[in-house]
């Protein structure tokens, strides 16, 4: 077989600022620290991403990644990451993975080991088995408890719509009533209603990266909204919405309500609207907007035609420049980078003072 031509930028001239940058949702300064490290000791971008993801889906305490995370309406706990390469423009995703709690590292490997980008259910345990995945329980006690409560309070707040909700060929829509508990809820940022009974999650950690040689990657690892029907994907397994990379560009991710996020191709978007010179911020934001121009039906929204729900973009470009931006205020991101690790505040279009 003949050489393969070296991908990527490496032996070329350094163009991120700062060496390594990594950016990362709320929860995931200690990934970006952990992933900056790596790179900085020689790994591989890919590598040093998932190893940083990995923290959080090993931690028990977050309840919208791995294990820990709060299962589907079933009580079953289903996983859903994607990973992509810039260098290569490769991808690899799984989707709705039970009892493997490390699916950032699946993605990966069927990004490397594989001639497909995306496997799901059964097929994505049974390849998580081949490639020598441990099979566990991934519904920690305080996520059953939290479901029993959920199971508890149906009706008001399963993800079937309520029969006045049901959208009918041709009808309109009827408001979600007020004062009812909201499905919806924020990313890590915490819920927009904080009154209802019922913790409701759309959390995810997404972390982006560049390296000192200008090379980009992206993965997003979730255990998906809470409550949701058995098969749901999100976001967060689709290549170009819960992330997206391009070499030539940067890359970004999302994290909160996978639906609003799928149905604008987030990433992919934020990376085009980077490529046409907006600047990091600049293209979650406009991202950012579009979604809410684009969301229509009056369940989502709130009393004054704002959504009811939290996403936030995040976005790092290959020159090592920066940002994030929400739909709701207080929404923070992690980033690491040659002025050291820390959280900043992401833009948002809207305040909940
Ligand atoms: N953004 C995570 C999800 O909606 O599944």
């Amino acid at each position: 077989m003949a050489a393969q031509p070296e991908a990527g930028n490496a032996g070329k001239k350094v163009e991120a600022a700062g060496g390594p940058v990594l950016v990362a949702s709320g929860n995931g300064l200690r990934c970006t620290s952990l992933a900056r490290e790596m790179v900085l000791g020689g790994s591989n971008l890919l590598d040093a991403i998932v190893a940083g993801v990995k923290i959080v889906e090993d931690d028990p305490n977050d309840w919208s990644v791995g294990y820990g995370g709060l299962p589907n309406e079933e009580g079953v706990v289903e996983l859903d990451a994607s990973i992509m390469d810039g260098p290569l423009h490769r991808a690899g995703s799984v989707g709705a993975l039970r009892n493997i709690k490390n699916p950032a590292a699946v993605a990966l490997q069927v990004l490397r080991r594989t001639d497909h980008v995306m496997l799901v259910g059964e097929g994505a345990l049974k390849f998580a088995r081949a490639m020598g995945f441990k099979e566990e329980e991934l519904l920690t006690e305080e996520a059953r408890k939290e479901w029993l409560r959920w199971k508890a309070n149906l009706n008001k707040e399963d993800k079937w719509l309520d029969d006045d909700q049901v959208i009918r060929a041709g009808e309109g829509y009827t408001p979600r009533r007020t004062g009812e508990a909201s499905p919806h809820n924020a990313d890590p940022g915490g819920p927009i209603r904080p009154d209802s009974p019922i913790r409701h999650t759309t959390g995810t950690v997404h972390v982006s990266g560049v390296t000192g040689m200008g090379d980009v990657g992206s993965c997003t690892s979730t255990s998906g909204l809470s409550w949701k029907l058995p098969g749901r994907l999100g976001d967060s397994p689709i290549v170009g919405a819960g992330m997206y990379c391009d070499n030539a560009v940067g890359a970004a991710g999302a994290t909160g309500r996978g639906e609003a996020v799928i149905q604008v191709c987030g990433a992919f978007s934020i990376v085009q609207h980077m490529e046409a010179g907006l600047s990091p911020t600049e293209a979650c934001l406009a991202v950012a907007k579009r979604m809410v121009d684009r969301t229509r039906e009056k369940r989502l929204l709130d009393e004054k035609g704002r959504p009811a729900f939290n996403v936030t973009f995040y976005a790092v470009r290959k020159d090592g420049s920066h940002g994030s931006a929400s739909v709701w205020s207080g929404s923070r991101y992690a980033v690491s980078d040659g002025k050291g690790n820390r959280m900043e505040d992401s833009a948002f279009l809207f305040s909940k003072d």
